[in-house]
């Protein structure tokens, strides 16, 4: 079986690793991977967002599975497009991408199916937004409507900052047709919850715990991710079943109702609040650390669950997990997620790798004349698996004493609310 993975960061790094141990015989292509994903896959020298090539590319080699890592290519309609092409692939349409790429579409959908959800009000016009923002309390939450990388949120503790949030987003940073919501800042903690989703039926996957501000202690800005940890302490059966019949289950059987069923991986971001878990926002696609963690775990056939998903198969797929815990630590180079220092050389990977519970993917890395460099803003992903989550923590802290380059920033507390 001949598979295509979209993408060069950790999460398909983790894919790829998990589609070469299927049982399924099989070749894997990755656009434009990086040299990690080397390691399993041919790597080609595509853009991800050549879509016109990617789908040459697939229907010339009989592809029979296209996977896409990351939402840009699926909100740009690349599964619409190699679907056009009779080509089969693990990602949401674009228009059911809009759970990601639109925050007006989900709170849209969240409202007429009594999802829980933070209270709302979208604008398009900056002296309306403004007004509004008079008449309410702090914190606040200032959200840009589209895609913005993760830097379009801004939690505001004054109006002050409020107002200067607004005027920001409409100064047309983030997208030329500027909107905004503001919503109410929800109190508690905060988990990556997933699922497969193939179009009617719905297969939970382990959740996990992302770090997302670049300092300890989860303060600074916010990033792609600094780390992440499963299982999560937090999510009980209990609350897992509130999650599937309050949250996914509407959000899926509205799509579907809707004549544009959702087909993938669901990731919902929520807050485990006093009244239960409320959806902060979707994600139309895995998380990126929480992937790397995750899929450490996963006892089951990655490529076998993938296919059950896009064949509309997933009713009698089960679904195991080691009974283990699993831990990410992001080492980004310093000053990310700004400008940040880069091209230094990386040594120490495969001392690191040594112990059997040490997996260390690639993000940020490229090969030079044989010597890998970090050259993006977050470069490895060193994940380790242990009996509890303080043994994965231990070990993944050692192997990152034996990484070495000279940008290196990462934080020593991954998982600490875990912690006893
Ligand atoms: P989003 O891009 O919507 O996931 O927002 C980025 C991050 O901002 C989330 O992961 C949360 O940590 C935080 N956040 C977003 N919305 C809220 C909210 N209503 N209340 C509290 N924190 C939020
Ligand atoms: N780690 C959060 C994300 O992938 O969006």
């Amino acid at each position: 079986m001949k598979i295509l993975i979209i993408g060069n960061g950790g999460r398909e790094h983790a894919i790829a690793r998990s589609i070469y141990l299927s049982s399924i015989p099989n070749k894997i292509y990755a656009i434009p991977g990086n040299p990690g994903i080397m390691q399993y896959a041919e790597c080609l020298n595509i853009s991800s967002d050549n879509h016109k090539d990617i789908c040459n590319f697939s229907i010339r080699n009989n592809i029979n599975l296209v996977i896409i890592g990351p939402e840009v290519p699926i909100c740009n309609g690349l599964s619409d497009e190699l679907e056009k092409g009779n080509i089969k692939v693990f990602a949401p349409s674009k228009f059911a991408s809009q759970l990601e790429s639109s925050k007006s579409f989900t709170k849209e959908i969240a409202y007429k199916n009594n999802i829980p959800t933070a209270a709302y009000k979208w604008f398009n016009k900056q002296d309306r937004a403004l007004q509004y923002l008079d008449s309410l309390n702090t914190p606040i939450v200032i959200k840009a409507d589209g895609l913005a990388a993760g830097k379009g949120v801004f939690i505001c503790e004054s109006k002050k900052e409020a107002s200067e949030s607004i005027n920001e987003i409409f100064s047309g940073k983030f997208t030329d047709n500027p909107s905004l919501i503001i919503e109410e800042f929800l109190n508690g903690e905060e988990v990556s919850f997933f699922a497969l989703v193939d179009g009617k039926d719905i297969q939970p996957l382990i959740s996990a715990q992302d770090h997302k501000r670049l300092l300890e202690g989860d303060k600074g800005p916010n990033t792609g991710g600094m780390g992440a940890y499963t299982p999560t302490p937090i999510l009980t059966n209990n609350i897992i079943g509130q999650v599937m019949n309050k949250i996914i289950e509407p959000t899926v059987s509205a799509m579907y109702k809707n004549n544009t069923p959702y087909k993938g991986v669901l990731f919902a971001g929520l807050m485990i609040t006093e009244k239960g878990p409320e959806l902060i926002e979707y994600n139309i696609r895995f998380g990126d650390p929480e992937t790397q963690a995750m899929l450490m775990l996963l006892k089951s056939d990655l490529l076998s669950m993938m296919l059950d998903t896009v064949n509309g198969d997933l009713k009698n797929t089960k679904i195991t997990w080691k009974n283990e815990a699993s831990l990410t630590v992001v080492l980004a180079n310093k000053g990310y997620p700004l400008n940040y220092k880069k091209d230094s050389i990386i040594t120490g990977i495969e001392d690191a790798e040594k112990d059997p519970g040490i997996k260390v993917f690639h993000a940020g890395t490229r090969l030079e004349n044989k010597r890998l460099i970090a050259s993006g803003g977050r470069v490895l992903n060193v994940t380790a698996t242990g009996l509890s989550i303080e043994e994965a923590r231990k070990k993944a802290y050692n192997a990152i004493e034996k990484i070495k380059f000279k940008t290196k920033y990462y934080r020593k507390d991954i998982a600490w609310r875990a912690m006893n």
